[in-house]
Parts: C-alpha cells; sequence; structure tokens
C-alpha cells in the first residue's frame, strides 16, 4: 500500500510545507531484505562493565553483528547498546545521559537504540528499584526524540537469562523492528532463563510446523510469508468465503490449508485432527483471525459484542486448550495471541473490540505461566494502525490521524507485524514469555 502523503513529504515542495507547517514528517524505514542482520557497526557502553555487558558482546558476536566499545569522533552507528543493569540508585541514572548525549547525533538514520535493564521486580534495593523502573520512561521518551525512523526498545534481563540474549537483540538492531518503538520486553520473566544457540541465522525456524488463523490476506498472509522465509512449514486456515486467496498463498509457500469458522463448535476437532493427520503437531501457532463491529455502547448490538470477543478470544482459547490436551503442540513451541493497541488504550466505538483484545492479553500472560514447565512461550502482538483491510473501514480523518499519530508518522505495513511474530517463533525467543509487543510505530497518546 502506497503512503502518498509519504511521497509527497518526500518532494521539494512537501519538503518546504512540511518543514514551515509542522506537518507529519513521514521517514522511509529501512526494513530487512536479507543479508546481514545490522548493516552498519554498533556502539555498546555499560554502566558497570558487570556479566551482562559481556552477555551483549556475546550475543552481538553470535548474531554477526559488527560492535565496538570504543567512540570514534565522527563515526556513523546503526546502533547504540546501553547495558544499564547496574544502576542501583536514582543519581545513578545519570550514566545514561553520559553514555548516549555525546554519541546520540552519531546515530544513523533508521538507527537502533537498545537500553538493558534488570527486571525492576528482582530489584535488591528500592534505589535499584527506581533506577531500573526510570529506564521504561527514559526509552519511551528517548523514542518519541530519535527521529528519522529510528527506534529506542528495553529490554529486562531477568537474574540468569543474560545468556538468552542473542535473538532479542538481533531483532531490535535489525531492520525486522521497523516500526517497534518505545517497547519494554521481559527476557525469562517466566522462569524460562535460557535458549540455545541458533546454528543457522537465516532459517530459524527449519523443521517447525506453524499455524496461522486468518491467514489469507493482510497480516496472517504475511505472516505465513515470514515464517517460511525463515525456513518453516507453514498451514493457514481461514473462512470458506477466502478459501482461493488462502489456497493461493499457502501453495505458493508449499504448505497447508484448513478452511473454516474458529467460532464453530466443531473448530478445535477439525484443527487438531488436520495437524495430526498431516503433519503430527505443530510448533507454533499464532491466533490472528480477528473482526471489527465498531459502535459506541449506547448502540451496540449483543450479537456484534459476542462476535467479536469470540473470535478474537474465546475461539483462540478453546483451540488453544483442545491443542494442548491433545498433545499436538510440540514441547519448546510458541503460542502468539493477536491484540491491538485499542485493547491496550481504548479506543471510541470499540468497547467490544477492545474487550476481546485486553482479554488477549489477560489470556496470553495467564497461559505463559501454565505452559512455561513444557518450555512452550506465550507472548501477544498489540498492532497499532496497520496498512490492511481492515483499516479501510475506519473514517478518512480519523483514519489519517491514526495513521501519523505515532513516532514514524505512517501506518505500519503486514510485514512488521510478520518480523515481530517470526522473531517471538524462533528457538533463540525461548525466554521471551509472558510480553506485550505493540507493534505500533510508538504511540504519541494513549499507550505505547
Ligand atoms: N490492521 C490493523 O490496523 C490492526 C490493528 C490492530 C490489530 N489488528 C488485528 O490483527 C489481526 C489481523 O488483522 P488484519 O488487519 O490483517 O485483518 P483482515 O480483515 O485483513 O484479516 C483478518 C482475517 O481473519 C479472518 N477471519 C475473520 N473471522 C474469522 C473466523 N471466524 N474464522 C476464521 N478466520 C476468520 C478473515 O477472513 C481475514 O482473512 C486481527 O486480529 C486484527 O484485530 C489489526
Amino acid at each position: 500500500m502506497t503512503d502518498k502523503y509519504q511521497d509527497l513529504a518526500h518532494n521539494p515542495i512537501g519538503k518546504f510545507l512540511v518543514k514551515n507547517l509542522g506537518l507529519p514528517n513521514p521517514p522511509y524505514l529501512e526494513r530487512y531484505e536479507g543479508g546481514p542482520l545490522v548493516k552498519g557497526t554498533v556502539l555498546t557502553g555499560s554502566a558497570t562493565n558487570g556479566p551482562v555487558a559481556k552477555a551483549v558482546t556475546a550475543a552481538l558476536k553470535a548474531s554477526k553483528i559488527e560492535a565496538t566499545g570504543v567512540p570514534a569522533n565522527g563515526k556513523k552507528y546503526k546502533g547504540l547498546v546501553f547495558d544499564a543493569t547496574g544502576i542501583d540508585s536514582a543519581a545513578g541514572l545519570v550514566a545514561l545521559t553520559e553514555f548516549f548525549t555525546p554519541v546520540l547525533r552519531q546515530l544513523a538514520g533508521s538507527g537502533r537504540v537498545v537500553v538493558i535493564g534488570a527486571l525492576p521486580s528482582e530489584a535488591a534495593t528500592e534505589g535499584a528499584a527506581i533506577a531500573q523502573r526510570g529506564l521504561e520512561g527514559f526509552t519511551r521518551s528517548l523514542g518519541k526524540e530519535v527521529g528519522g525512523g529510528s527506534t529506542v526498545n528495553l529490554v529486562y534481563v531477568a537474574k540468569g537469562a543474560e545468556k538468552a540474549l542473542a535473538s532479542t537483540l538481533g531483532f531490535f538492531l535489525s531492520p525486522k523492528s521497523a516500526y517497534v518503538s518505545g517497547q519494554v520486553i521481559r527476557l525469562g520473566s517466566t522462569g524460562i532463563t535460557s535458549a540455545p544457540t541458533v546454528k543457522d541465522i537465516e532459517k530459524p525456524l527449519a523443521g517447525k510446523v506453524a499455524l496461522v488463523t486468518g491467514a489469507s490476506r493482510g497480516l496472517g498472509a504475511a505472516d505465513l510469508r515470514t515464517l517460511a522465509r525463515d525456513g518453516a512449514t507453514v498451514i493457514g486456515l481461514d473462512v470458506p468465503p477466502l478459501e482461493a486467496d488462502l489456497k493461493a498463498v499457502t501453495e505458493e509457500l508449499g504448505g497447508g490449508y484448513i478452511v473454516g469458522d474458529i467460532t464453530s463448535p466443531d473448530a478445535p476437532k477439525l484443527i487438531a485432527d488436520y495437524v495430526r493427520e498431516n503433519y503430527g503437531s505443530i510448533d507454533v501457532i499464532v491466533h490472528n483471525a480477528g473482526i471489527t463491529r465498531d459502535k459506541r455502547l449506547r448502540n451496540m448490538k449483543p450479537e456484534n459484542w459476542q462476535l467479536v470477543v469470540d473470535i478474537s478470544v474465546g475461539a483462540p482459547q478453546r483451540i488453544t486448550d483442545h491443542l494442548l490436551e491433545q498433545n499436538l503442540i510440540n514441547d519448546g513451541g510458541r503460542i502468539i495471541g493477536i491484540a491491538s493497541i485499542a485493547g491496550i488504550a481504548g479506543n471510541n466505538g470499540q468497547t467490544n473490540y477492545a474487550s476481546a483484545k485486553a482479554g488477549v492479553i489477560g489470556w496470553i500472560q495467564s497461559l505463559a505461566e501454565r505452559v512455561a514447565d513444557r518450555n512452550i512461550t506465550a507472548n501477544v502482538i498489540a498492532p497499532g494502525f496497520m496498512e490492511t483491510e481492515m483499516v479501510k473501514t475506519i473514517p478518512l480523518g480519523i483514519r489519517e490521524a491514526g495513521r501519523r499519530m505515532n513516532s514514524m508518522s505512517q501506518g505500519g505495513l503486514p510485514v512488521d507485524v510478520a518480523e515481530a511474530i517470526t522473531w517471538l517463533s524462533g528457538p533463540g525467543a525461548a525466554a521471551v514469555s509472558g510480553n506485550v509487543v505493540g507493534v505500533n510505530g510508538q504511540m504519541l497518546i494513549g499507550a505505547s
């Protein structure tokens, strides 16, 4: 989908108007096109040079990312990584400005900033809790400052999980996270603290089977493509009217497909039987199917409330429970729910949708604890304004506001959600569970 305003803002007259009228200025974002994860050098720093700093160096090496700990005058950096885990007092937060202020102008376009913290809930002192929680405010503010398509994210590392950093750091430093900014990730928070070393970083999902619902178009089709790019065998599911599109996309990827409505009472059995007969079991399930039926609450029809809630969270819960009961999700599997920024910030006319999507977060975070003993992770992706069929129904004025009111001043592309899902699906993300990852360009108001 082309963004005409973005193109306009980059031609000479447009540039002049954008600058002088203070209009949104959407940069062209770099996206991953294969090859090295990071094209350029990453500068690292640490408040204490403790064990996490060493783990960062090892993680960058494992992902073949060029890095240095010594800043050079005038050199441009594609990424800045700061280990703030050792900061244990309010006064100690000054280490952030000591590291970042002198080098921020050296951050290249579509650059990446990653702050590494220690889980505030594990802080040994009040001073450490202040400092570590303070990193969230720092990250979210810097995300709104950097501009130029750059992103800023925070990774909290639970005690003992530092060796599981590589894939998360790789994702947040690469163009794969083009539309992910202002996010806070907790590594090791459900007790899974290790991750295998990923041997083939181009095809980390080789040998894995991934099922995506609502897969004939939009975000779901992009999920299938990106999961397949990373080596997964894919299965798509969608409703009968979209069978032809579903067949086309899955056949193109050498995958399988299931035609059905996830809300029908026999859907869990239909899916389980298909998986058992054709693939034995699955490793990844992405509950992407979703609809909107927007109306203010005073005009809401109960059937539209029920339908939206059931498609978003009721049916995904029933299907997941059945697959788990039937042992059709492998140990070390991945369960991914799709929420929405509406489920976090709320939205006028979407009480049904926002209840459902907030419910997805509640369900997945609870499930993450339940399945941790089988090393299965459960995470939520909360997309913001993504350029798909779904948003075409939004009235123009509201649509344009939704598209521009984020740090990137533009809507995200389906591939942005797909990249985040593919990172969470990989073996390297074994210690990432119970997280909510906003893929929303960092919303300017409400929530990120
Ligand atoms: N596009 C956005 O801006 C945006 C923002 C936040 C969240 N989301 C969420 O992302 C997901 C995908 O959205 P999209 O924009 O690609 O939407 P889309 O309408 O393009 O695709 C949704 C797919 O789900 C399928 N589906 C709907 N009901 C189903 C059912 N009962 N059984 C099986 N399949 C069903 C549809 O047929 C369709 O193929 C949804 O869960 C949506 O709520 C989208």
